[in-house]
């Protein structure tokens, strides 16, 4: 008899996790399994069971969508991670249903395609004797773990073609243009977007900015003839004297946001400069994900199954040094994986003349 495995994608979607499920749902067949999407992230883990049937052609002409076709939530019964990290764990009559889901349904393993939050939660059910495999997945980057994850790549090519937009458009009116871009307590979507789109200033979280700073450089491109100033601000970026902008407060958990409407605002203040403020905000999860999201994923797709076939669990696959590799899950979720304010891209990024506002 075929060994069933099941996927699942859950908390934030991202480009390239369609590659995952191709990727897992051919690899699995060619080792004789059978793969069940598992629907909704977590939840269609609860009784009894809410599974797509997996094959070639449930699969087929999917690689190139953005968002998931098993669908996902950052919401529901099993939440791991709230706000900055605080662990909170799943009750234990929930990890109980779960077990009932995989002894009915005859599952032999579980690849959970997650970020931080949702690996936690694998994690836990590793901890509780099931056989997860972790797979991760963000655009924000920032899982200590793995050198690079799939999403990243497509939100920084959103931020790009954005920058390049309003370029433009702020050239002509000889504006100061900011843009907000995502990215939770990390600063590379920042980072890398802003250094690709040739911004003049990028604030990030991991170095905490000052206003007068971001101002007099407004003015010093003025003064030698710039026709506009380019600001990019990652949502989780916060002035020296002051923490993050948050955007909602909901059940203790809180949406990052509002910085670069503060940022705008100041600048226009002391510069007398007018400033617009755009928030990329979503887009830069959906969409066709990059030919490099594409084959990460697919890559990482591939390994999951591999390790389900060797039979090592309560591992997560990850990239290092240009190879697929394989690392604990408490490794990868025990630190987040933050931009270090002294390292060779932030100092290139000095050297061609960005500023960090600090
Ligand atoms: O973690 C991915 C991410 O897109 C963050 O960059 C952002 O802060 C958050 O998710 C937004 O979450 P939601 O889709 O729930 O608004």
């Amino acid at each position: 008899m075929r060994k069933k495995i099941s996927v699942l994608t859950t908390g934030g979607d991202c480009p390239g996790l369609n590659a995952v499920v191709r990727a897992v749902t051919r690899t699995a067949d060619r080792y004789g399994m059978e793969v069940l999407g598992c629907c909704e992230g977590f939840e269609g883990l609860l009784p009894p069971g809410n599974f797509l049937s997996l094959d070639r052609s449930a699969t087929a002409g999917i690689m190139h969508l953005g968002g998931t076709i098993l669908g996902t939530t950052n919401k529901g019964h099993f939440i791991a991670k709230i706000g900055a990290g605080d662990k909170a764990a799943i009750p234990q009559e929930t990890i109980q249903k779960v077990r009932q889901t995989f002894d009915t349904c005859g599952l032999h393993a579980l690849i959970i395609v997650g970020g931080d939050g949702s690996l936690t939660t694998g994690l836990q059910l590793f901890e509780n004797g099931m056989p997860i495999v972790g797979v991760p997945k963000t655009i924000d980057n920032d899982l200590e773990a793995t050198a690079i994850t799939f999403g990243f790549d497509s939100a920084v090519a959103c931020v790009v073609d954005a920058m390049d937009r309003l370029h433009t458009t702020a050239t002509s009116h000889r504006r100061v243009m900011v843009l907000e871009v995502m990215g939770r307590h990390a600063g590379w979507i920042a980072l890398y977007g802003g250094m690709a789109g040739g911004a003049d200033v990028i604030l990030i979280p991991e170095i905490p900015f000052d206003l007068d700073r971001v101002s007099e450089t407004v003015r010093q491109r003025d003064k030698f003839g710039a026709k506009s100033t380019m600001v990019v601000v990652a949502e989780g970026a916060r002035p020296k004297q002051g923490g993050q902008y948050l955007h909602t407060v909901m059940g203790g958990e809180y949406r990052l946001g509002g910085v670069g409407e503060v940022v705008g605002h100041e600048i226009a203040n002391r510069t007398g400069k007018e400033t617009r403020v755009c928030v990329l905000g979503h887009l830069q999860r959906g969409g066709a994900p990059t030919a490099v999201d594409r084959i990460l994923g697919t890559r990482f797709g591939v390994h999951a199954v591999k390790l389900i076939h060797e039979n090592k669990f309560g591992m997560m696959v990850s990239y290092a040094d240009d190879c697929i590799t394989e690392v604990p899950i408490n490794e990868a979720v025990n630190k987040l994986r933050q931009v270090p304010p002294d390292c060779q891209i932030v100092q290139d990024a000095r050297a061609s003349e960005i500023s960090f506002g600090d």
